[in-house]
């Protein structure tokens, strides 16, 4: 299937690892022209070396300062697709939770991408054609005790794509939420070799566990891989995906168990 993305610029936010870096993988390979973005540009080297293709370049911007968001728009050339996939997630007790650890979450998970919404979606409004996509998460809906401030940042993510779509009626320019459940990311990595080396356990053990006690409700019943879920966010970014709009798409592996 043709994609019909050759002619198009992407900027994918947090794309120097994880699931952000194989969507800009994929996007690369089906023609379009890249930037990617971590939080050093010695990440972001690293990852535009292993891209290996004069159509990627990056910037560095730590979305935790609203000031590098700023310096990163004005970097920023003309783009058609914007991927707001960066997010972090400190997984703690809520009476641990930190005021911080709340601010940091909606700042890097909700805040950036409404920033980087703000500059783009008049320009693509003008050129009626243009695609936003938020990438949310499972918690969302399941809500998970330890991951209240994570959570909260990932249901309002999806609330605001919802509202931003309505803006775009009457044009070709479309809004859409990716919902990833558990993926086998490099954060999903790390966190599966400290719960191992934490439980005295194997890695394929504390996967094994995580789908029986805490992920119950998973028809996938492992973690998905990221290209499962990068290719779900290119197809929704390409013009094949023009019927949808203002839809929050669920790549869960069926944990959240929702008829709609
Ligand atoms: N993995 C999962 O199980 C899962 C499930 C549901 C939803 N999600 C969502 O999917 C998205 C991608 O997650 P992932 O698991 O692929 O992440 P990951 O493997 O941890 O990779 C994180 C990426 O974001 C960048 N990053 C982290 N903090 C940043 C910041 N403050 N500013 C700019 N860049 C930053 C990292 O760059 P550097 O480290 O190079 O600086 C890296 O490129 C997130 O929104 C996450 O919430 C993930």
């Amino acid at each position: 299937m043709d994609l019909k993305l050759k002619n198009k610029t992407v900027f994918v936010s947090g794309s120097s690892k994880g699931i952000g870096f194989e969507t800009a993988k994929l996007f690369l390979e089906e023609g379009a022209t890249v930037i990617i973005n971590g939080r050093t540009e010695k990440s972001v080297k690293n990852a535009l070396k292993k891209l290996n293709t004069p159509k990627v370049s990056g910037i560095a911007a730590n979305f935790i300062a609203d000031k590098q968001i700023d310096e990163l728009i004005k970097k920023l050339p003309d783009i058609d697709i914007l991927v707001n996939n960066v997010g972090i997630f400190r997984g703690k007790n809520f009476y641990d939770e930190t005021e911080k650890d709340w601010k940091d979450h909606i700042q890097v998970n909700l805040l950036g991408g409404v920033k980087l919404s703000k500059h783009f979606l008049p320009k693509m409004i003008k050129k009626n054609w243009g695609r936003i996509i938020f990438v949310s998460s499972e918690c969302a809906t399941l809500v998970p005790g330890d991951l209240l401030s994570y959570s909260v940042s990932k249901a309002s993510v999806n609330v605001f794509s919802s509202g931003l779509a309505k803006l775009t009626k009457g044009t070709n320019v479309t809004v859409n939420t990716i919902i990833p459940g558990s993926t086998l990311s490099e954060g999903s990595k790390i966190f599966l070799k400290e719960a191992a080396k934490r439980e005295n356990k194997t890695i394929e053990e504390v996967e094994s566990n995580f789908f029986k006690d805490v992920r119950p409700s998973s028809l996938l019943g492992r973690f998905a891989k990221v290209e499962e879920v990068a290719s779900t966010i290119v197809y929704i970014s390409s013009p094949l995906a023009s019927a949808t709009n203002g839809a929050s798409v669920r790549v869960d592996g069926g944990s959240m168990g929702s008829v709609f």
